[in-house]
């Protein structure tokens, strides 16, 4: 797991007047509104008595207060009252949460699990989700499987005959184009004979015309953007999901999807498109929820049968992974284990961190430090 990164702390339909307890990097974090309703992401750990704040309460003036002796902390972390204590009450330099950068964008509530924001792959742009005449549907389930094994159920185009029944035409799978936008995003893109939709989708497209499409890995939020021309190429008519992956534990991956489509755009049609997404994940998530180790993989090794052009796209996912493992940003989870069993919480770190590295009631996670030997380690 890696911090330094955007992650999809929940669906901003979500987050109301109330704080909420979200779990990610097997680390506890509270968002909260404040009274402008501008979201906030702190960690839920009261620095006091470690009592979780999410079963705290929200107050107008955009504190959230810990339900145990009432200290009040501010969207940046600080603790700005304690009921007990007079207004010249010195407050402990250690009397705050660490305070994680979020932003609402796309329906979702993005948090930045890190303390270098600066330098972090910037949020994706999802830009059918505000475009008129797209009509987008959200769904989230948590699935009992790690987020390699979640991302990697629809990493190639191998598994679509097999798991999914969706037979291309011509060939067992297209010839893919693999292009890499940026250091932090790869996409493969196939051009296609595809077999004729069904159902209420059946005169969408004429028969035997081609179809373009596109699978982007995007390393923030561990997003897929699957971007389907499904009314024939040149068509314009698109159907395009996004499948955000927030790891909530080793095992245990947040699975959230934006479906989006700029046909058949009633509100009547929300079920069928439905079905059909719902389909794919279901069908992806029984197989990767039988997947062993149950911690996930490491990145591959000699060992490890990777084959071309199959697994070239999931190649090009360690690549990303590696760069942010060379730049520290993975968070070493055997040591994390080991600390969990002592008396001292370790949160992950936030930006207050790097300015005020002191006077903090809690410990960061521990990272891995040094890599030398790794597919995606840097040329120097
Ligand atoms: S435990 Fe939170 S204020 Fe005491
Ligand atoms: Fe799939």
């Amino acid at each position: 797991m890696y911090i330094n990164l955007w992650y999809v702390a929940s669906f901003s339909s979500e987050l109301k007047d109330e704080p909420v307890k979200v779990r990610m990097l097997n680390r506890d974090f509270v968002l909260f509104r404040d009274g402008d309703g501008k979201a906030h992401c702190l960690s839920n750990v009261c620095p006091h008595r470690g009592v979780s704040l999410a079963q705290g309460k929200c107050f107008d003036d955009g504190t959230l207060q810990c339900p145990q002796h009432g200290w009040r902390f501010g969207g940046d972390g600080r603790c700005t009252s304690i009921p007990s204590q007079g207004d010249d009450f010195a407050m402990p330099p250690g009397a705050r949460v660490d305070s994680y950068p979020t932003e609402e964008r796309h329906g979702l509530i993005w948090t930045f699990l890190g303390d270098s924001p600066d330098t972090a792959p910037p949020i994706p742009d999802m830009p059918e989700i505000e475009t008129p005449g797209w009509r987008t549907l959200e769904y989230g389930e948590v699935w009992n499987a790690n987020y390699h094994w979640a991302k990697f159920a629809n990493i190639d185009l191998t598994h679509v005959p097999i798991v999914h029944g969706q037979e291309f035409i011509g060939s067992f799978t297209p010839k893919e184009n693999i292009s890499r936008p940026d250091d932090y995003s790869i996409s493969s893109h196939i051009r296609t004979p595809f077999e004729q939709p069904k159902g209420d989708w059946s005169e969408i497209r004429e028969e035997q015309k081609h179809i373009a499409s596109t699978l982007t890995f995007h390393v923030s939020g561990f997003t897929f953007k699957g971007h389907l021309e499904i009314g024939g190429e040149g068509s314009g008519i698109f159907a395009t999901f996004y499948e955000m992956s927030t790891p909530i534990d080793s095992q245990t991956t947040a699975m959230r999807y934006l479906f989006t489509r700029n046909f058949m755009a009633e509100p009547e049609h929300d079920e069928g498109y439905m079905a059909r997404n719902m389909k794919n994940v279901n069908e992806d998530r029984a197989l990767a929820e039988t997947q062993l180790p149950k911690n996930g993989p490491a990145p591959p090794g000699d060992r490890d049968l990777l084959i071309d052009p199959d697994d070239t796209m999931l190649k090009g996912y360690w690549e990303i992974l590696g760069r942010l493992r060379d730049r520290g940003c993975e968070i070493d989870l055997a040591a994390l284990e080991e600390l969990d069993r002592g008396h001292r919480y370790c949160a992950i770190p936030s930006p207050a961190r790097l300015t005020n590295p002191t006077a903090w009631t809690h410990d960061t996670v521990p990272l891995i430090q040094s890599v030398t030997n790794h597919p995606g380690k840097r040329k120097s």
